[in-house]
């Protein structure tokens, strides 16, 4: 079975997420949300951190002891999105700022990005899918039919993860979340394993001046044209 593949990249708080769930629900595409998926995962070490009273980072063999422990399942439920970490849904747990914190750490190293490239794989499989994260066009699906590469002004995105955060888990400063993005966005464009970074062949998309509405039909257009011409 040929599936269609909508790789979408960008830095934190581009609008991958809101754009990738818009168009994937608009297709009736699944939406994958790696970055949920690593968030995931970072909670899970942290909580065996908390457990095990360890303040330094976990050795690599007890990282991959928890990695064999580990399911996780995106289900679409009630027209939301829903992250499951072992059974439990973790979907407010995994956007903490604790999680925020670590999670570039976490997902710099190895073991964890080959595990997760083998389940984002296995989860797309005979599925039509809008898939977002850091290295979707690079790395986890280089064949993607359509690859989108969004950026958009650094405190234009702070603005906008500020305000997402204060819907879920109140007021943060501006300022925090500011240095929080900007921290993220140089740890993951510089780690030596598939760094952020646009693919030769994706389209980039600045959304610094583009309404949520815009931002979808942009690539929701882009998707269309591409299905056409299959
Ligand atoms: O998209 P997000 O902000 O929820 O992603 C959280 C972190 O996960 C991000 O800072 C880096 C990591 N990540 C990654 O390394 N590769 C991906 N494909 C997706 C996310």
């Amino acid at each position: 079975m040929t599936t269609f593949v909508v790789a979408i990249d960008g830095g934190a708080g581009s609008g991958k997420s809101t754009t990738a769930k818009g168009v994937a629900q608009r297709l009736h595409f699944f939406y994958l949300d790696t970055g949920a998926m690593y968030r995931a995962f970072t909670l899970k070490y942290l909580q065996y951190r908390d457990s095990e009273h360890i303040s330094a980072t976990i050795d690599i063999e007890t990282v991959n002891i928890l990695l064999t422990k580990t399911a996780i399942d995106l289900r679409q439920e009630n027209f939301e999105n829903h992250v499951y970490l072992n059974g439990n849904d973790v979907t407010v747990d995994i956007r903490t700022s604790r999680v925020s914190s670590f999670v570039s750490q976490v997902s710099a190293i190895p073991e964890v990005r080959r595990w997760m490239v083998q389940q984002q794989r296995e989860i797309a499989v005979g599925k039509n899918v809008v898939c977002e994260g850091r290295d979707i066009g690079t790395i986890v699906f280089p064949d993607a039919q359509v690859k989108i590469f969004m950026t958009a002004d650094l405190r234009v995105r702070a603005q906008r993860r500020q305000k997402e955060l204060a819907e879920q888990h109140g007021e943060s400063r501006f300022e925090d979340v500011l240095k929080n993005l900007q921290f993220r966005d140089n740890y993951d464009s510089t780690r030596t394993h598939s760094p952020l970074k646009k693919a030769r062949d994706a389209i980039v998309l600045d959304t610094t001046h583009l309404t949520i509405e815009e931002e979808i039909a942009a690539v929701e257009n882009i998707v269309r044209e591409r299905l056409h011409h299959q």
